[in-house]
This record gives structure tokens, C-alpha cells and sequence, in this order.
């Protein structure tokens, strides 16, 4: 049993997202470009009491019971067994001190709980024990975005989330992004549920949707298997805010969306993405201080109402990065 087990969940953005089809479990089978941020929730995970606590810091993030991080540990214990030759797998205290906004298409509940699965097994001292086949499964049932962060860098993922393939990503530089999250409710299912129904044309396609977004995350994916530099990326960023099949549908849900869109790109001159079902919106510039400047434009427009505040307040407006990854040989 390892002592205290500190990890980093990031935030992840979909670069690209593609609907490909509909699958008969319901779920859709996506192509899509996912990488992470420097922007992370930190958990702590350490042996004590009788069960599985959690305690969160920052944000609601809802019920204690349905959070990611309880069910990653419930999971880890399920994949190491018990019986003999098992490590013991005593309860954990978990500390969760939450950064990354919640339910905005940031990955963040997926991402803490791939780290409360993959940290409950090291606590255990059990990493050894559980392949990596087993971890993705385990990962997988956990919700769809979370064996993306057991990869731990840029990956192209397809299914409906559970296959993950490496990509090089940034080579050099980090790109500097600024998120901004109007506080709207668009729940992920809604907006799935609602993609073949309002899309037509999707219905038609067997659930796919535009293939001109496939074809864009496909080209990305190419490049970003490769490596791109920090400039490559961004030059590619008016391609990326088109670049996302249920854009469209969120917008549908909450037509405010639209102008709130419309506005950020009057006010900082970019291309504006949406990130994974939404409703955060980001743009990407040459440097974390591009970003940071931008960000206080954006601030000042919301305050003097230039940009509209849909929803229950200001939208809440985050710098970050895209960092560099240092994986050489991915596939
Ligand atoms: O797996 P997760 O709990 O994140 O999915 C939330 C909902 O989003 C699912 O119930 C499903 O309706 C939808 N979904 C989907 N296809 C995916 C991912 C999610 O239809 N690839």
C-alpha cells in the first residue's frame, strides 16, 4: 500500500467531433480529436476509514454517489478481484479539489474518474496486476470519455469513446486557449438523443452527420499523427470551429447559443469552436499572454453586454494551454 497517491485530471477539448453512426446499444460511434489541457482538477487518494469518502473542493459537482471519482474507486477495487493472491484493497479517502468547470464539454467528471481508477490502483499497489485491456474496459464502463484519459495525450478516438489511438500532437510550442462557458444546462444526452431526429439528413445517412466534419477530423487526425507545431495548429483553427456535428444540435436546444457565438467572434476576431456536446466555446491564439489578453476583452465585453450572458449569469471565462506532448512514437 502506497502512501499518499496525487494525481492531475485535465481538462480535455474535441479538436474535431464527427458522428460516423448510430450504433443498436443506443450510443453513436464518433471520430473525433481529443487533447488535453493544462487546465486539471487534483485528487488525492489515501487509505482510511470504513468506506470510500469524497470530499470536493470548488464547484457542486451533484450528488457525492453519482461522482466519477467514488465509481472509478468501486471499479479499480472490482478489476483487482479478491481471494488469494489479491492485494487488499482497503477503503480510500478521496480529496477532489475540482477546477475544471462542470458539465461544459470539458471531459472533467470523465477525467477524474479515469485518474481515481488508475491512482486507487497504484494506492494499492495493484497497477501490475490489472492489463491494460482490463483498465480500458473498466474505464469504458465507467462513461464514454474516459479511457481517453487513461492515454494520457492527443489521441484520435472512435467507437463510442473505447478506442484510443495515440497521435503525436503538438510538437512544439503550446497553444494558448481561452474557454468560455455560458452557464446553460445542454445535458450530453439531449443532445445525442436529438441528433438524428433534427438532423434529417442524419437519419438518412444510417445516424451520420456532415462528411465534410469527418472528413476535416480525418485530415486532423493524419496530421496530428504526424505532429504539428503550435502554428500549424492554429492556422487550422477556422476549419476546427466548423468542425464539430453537434454544434448544431446544441444550438438547436438553446438557440442563445448562436449569438453568443456570433459575438465572440465579432469581439476577439477568430474562429470560435464548441467543445464535445458544449456549451463551452473556445478560440485558440499563438500564446498563453495572446490568450490572457483576449480573455480580458471578452470580460469587458460581457460586462458592457456586448456579449450576451445566456443563461442563469456571465459566462464564466478560463485561460489555458494546449501543451506540447513529448510522446515520440505514437502510432
Ligand atoms: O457514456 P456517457 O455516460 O458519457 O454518455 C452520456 C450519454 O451520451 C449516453 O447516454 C448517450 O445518450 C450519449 N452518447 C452517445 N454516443 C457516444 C457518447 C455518448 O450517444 N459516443
Amino acid at each position: 500500500m502506497t502512501g499518499l497517491v496525487v494525481r492531475l485530471a485535465p481538462a480535455k477539448l474535441n479538436l474535431t467531433l464527427a458522428v460516423v453512426g448510430r450504433r443498436p446499444d443506443g450510443f453513436h460511434d464518433l471520430h473525433s480529436v481529443f487533447v488535453p489541457l493544462t487546465l486539471a482538477d487534483r485528487l488525492s487518494l489515501a487509505a482510511g476509514g470504513r468506506a470510500d469518502t469524497l470530499h470536493v473542493d470548488g464547484p457542486d459537482t451533484g450528488p457525492l454517489d453519482d461522482n466519477l471519482v467514488l465509481r472509478g474507486i468501486a471499479a479499480a477495487r472490482a478489476a483487482v478481484g479478491a481471494g488469494p493472491g489479491r492485494p487488499a484493497t482497503p477503503a480510500l479517502a478521496a480529496r477532489l479539489e475540482k477546477r475544471i468547470p462542470v458539465a461544459a464539454g470539458l471531459g472533467g467528471g470523465s477525467s477524474d474518474g479515469a485518474a481515481a481508477l488508475d491512482g486507487a490502483l497504484e494506492a494499492w499497489g495493484a497497477r501490475e496486476l490489472v492489463d491494460d485491456d482490463r483498465r480500458l474496459a473498466a474505464a469504458a464502463a465507467l462513461g464514454s470519455d474516459v479511457p481517453f484519459f487513461l492515454a494520457g495525450g492527443a489521441a484520435l478516438i472512435e467507437g463510442r469513446g473505447e478506442r484510443v489511438q495515440p497521435l503525436r500532437g503538438l510538437t512544439s510550442g503550446e497553444v494558448g486557449v481561452v474557454l468560455v462557458t455560458p452557464r446553460v444546462a445542454v445535458r450530453t444526452p439531449d443532445v445525442y438523443g436529438l441528433f438524428a431526429g433534427a438532423a434529417g439528413a442524419a437519419a438518412a445517412a444510417g445516424g451520420a452527420g456532415d462528411p465534410s466534419i469527418r472528413q476535416s477530423s480525418e485530415h486532423l487526425a493524419q496530421e496530428l499523427r504526424a505532429g504539428l507545431d503550435a502554428s500549424g495548429l492554429i492556422a487550422r483553427a477556422g476549419v476546427l470551429a466548423a468542425a464539430n456535428d453537434l454544434r448544431r444540435i446544441a444550438e438547436f436546444i438553446v438557440p442563445e447559443l448562436i449569438g453568443f457565438r456570433r459575438a465572440l467572434m465579432r469581439v476577439t476576431g477568430r474562429p470560435i469552436a464548441m467543445t464535445g456536446s458544449g456549451p463551452t466555446c473556445f478560440a485558440l491564439y499563438p500564446s498563453h499572454a495572446d490568450a490572457e489578453s483576449a480573455a480580458s476583452s471578452i470580460r469587458t465585453a460581457v460586462a458592457d453586454g456586448t456579449v450576451p450572458s445566456p443563461g442563469a449569469g456571465p459566462p464564466g471565462v478560463i485561460v489555458t494551454t494546449i501543451p506540447a506532448t513529448n510522446r515520440e512514437n505514437a502510432s
